[in-house]
This record gives structure tokens, sequence and C-alpha cells, in this order.
């Protein structure tokens, strides 16, 4: 299973290339979350970020997020890829989850890349890293960033040992996420696309349920154990 930020949606987070609403609408994500923002304005990404942490912090799970930690019950080697940073699918309760892109929860140090688990904002500042005074930063992975080295193997590892993939709520534009359909289609497996909307993968897949996740998944599910 692979999952972008589509998945999501339903909860009330906007996807990635959505516009923005409110105070950030005028700033393109693609331009906050990079290496070269944090360093030339720190600032404003570390308060872009705990504005999305605060509004994600708000929201539920939602009806697709439930129907994978179903299928993670059902189905003993089931393993759930992430793009999201968001948290929600540990929020529903999925454990087997492989976080590609980090987790907006998380903050650690920008030049040792440790975590640390509390830090005070309260200032108005940027916080410091408690043990080498460098600046902190969200554990997610910015453009122009590998990802975590060891999330990649192991969702490379899955994609192409699975026999079914679901890829719901991705615009499967961002690599090296986006190649990981590929990786099971060569393994040989079936794969499933769930999105309202074609995207660049579309013209490759098997099957494409074109529903919101928080429709097609319970329905995938319902359809599967119920009949
Ligand atoms: N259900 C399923 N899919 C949906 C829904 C929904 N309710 N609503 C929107 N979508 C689809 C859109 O049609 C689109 O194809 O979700 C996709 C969202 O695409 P993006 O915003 O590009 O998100 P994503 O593919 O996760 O982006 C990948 O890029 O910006 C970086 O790191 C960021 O993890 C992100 C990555």
């Amino acid at each position: 299973m692979l999952t972008g930020a589509g998945v999501s949606a339903e909860s009330g987070v906007p996807t990635f290339r959505d516009a923005q609403t409110g105070l950030w609408a005028r700033f393109d994500p693609r331009e906050l979350a990079t290496p070269a923002a944090f360093a030339k304005n720190p600032r404003l990404v570390w308060d872009w970020y705990a504005w999305r942490r605060e509004r994600v912090s708000r929201v539920e799970p939602n009806a697709g997020h439930r129907a994978l930690v179903e299928i993670e019950r059902r189905v003993p080697e089931f393993v759930l890829i992430t793009q999201n940073v968001d948290g929600l699918h540990q929020r529903a309760g999925s454990r087997r989850i492989v976080e590609l892109h980090g987790n907006i929860t998380r903050v650690k140090c920008s030049r040792e890349g440790t975590h640390v688990e509390r830090w005070d904002a309260s200032d108005g500042e940027v916080p410091q890293c408690p043990s080498c005074g460098a600046l902190l930063r969200p554990d997610v992975v910015w453009f122009e960033e590998m990802l975590p080295p060891d999330a990649l193997a192991a969702a490379e590892n899955a994609a192409s040992r699975c026999d079914l993939m679901l890829v719901a709520g991705t615009s499967a534009e961002v690599y090296p996420a986006a190649a990981l359909p590929r990786f099971a289609e060569e393994a040989g497996a079936i794969v499933v696309e769930v999105n309202p909307d074609s995207t660049a993968l579309s013209h490759r897949v098997d099957y494409a349920l074109r529903a919101p996740s928080g429709v097609a998944l319970p329905a995938l599910v319902a359809a599967s154990w119920t009949a």
C-alpha cells in the first residue's frame, strides 16, 4: 500500500499541490519545504510547520485511514508505505508503517539529525538543539533532500515482494516514492489506483478506482471480507 496526501484530504488536511488557504496562502509549499528556505529564513519555515502541526492536531483520521487499519489486521504481510507526514495513519491505529517523508510531529537537530523530544518555542524564536545549539527543524524530508535510506529500502523491498499494491491519494509525481508501483509491477503484482482523478501513474495501473479513498477503501474492505 502506498498513500499520499489525498488520503488525508477528507480529514481536512489540504493536499500538497492544492492551493493553501488563510494566512499561508501566498506561500508555495515547494518554496518553503527546502533546505535553502530554512537557511535563508528559519523562522518562516519553523512557523509554517508549527501552523501545519497545529492544524493536523485538530483533525481526525477518516474512513480511508480506518479501512487500512482493518486491512492490516486481516493481512499479515500488509505494509503501509506513506508519503504523508501528518501522523494520521498512526493515530487511526496502523502499525506497520514505512514513513518515506518523515513526520511533522517530530523535531530533530538541523546539524546532527538527532531527535529532540521536547522543545520550547514560546519566545517566538526557532528553538535550539539542547546538545549542540544548532537550530531545530521538523523531521520531514524537504525537496532536494534524500529520503531516510532505511525507509526507502524497506519500501522498495515491500513493493518488490507484494502481489497486490494499492496506491491511494498520490499524484505520483514525486520521486522516489512515485517509482514504487513500478517495483510492484515488475514483480508481477496487480496495481490498483484509488484516486478521484487520473494521475501520472494511471496509464500503467491494472485497475483505477475513481473515488475518494474514504469511500473506495472501506468499500474494498467490505467487498473483500463480508461477502
Ligand atoms: N481520495 C483520494 N485521492 C485524493 C482525494 C481523496 N479524497 N483528494 C485528492 N486526492 C488526490 C489528488 O487527485 C492527487 O492526485 O490526491 C493526490 C494528491 O497529490 P499531491 O498533493 O501531489 O500529494 P502527494 O502525491 O502525496 O505528494 C507527494 O510531494 O510535496 C511533496 O512531500 C510532499 O509527500 C508529498 C509528496
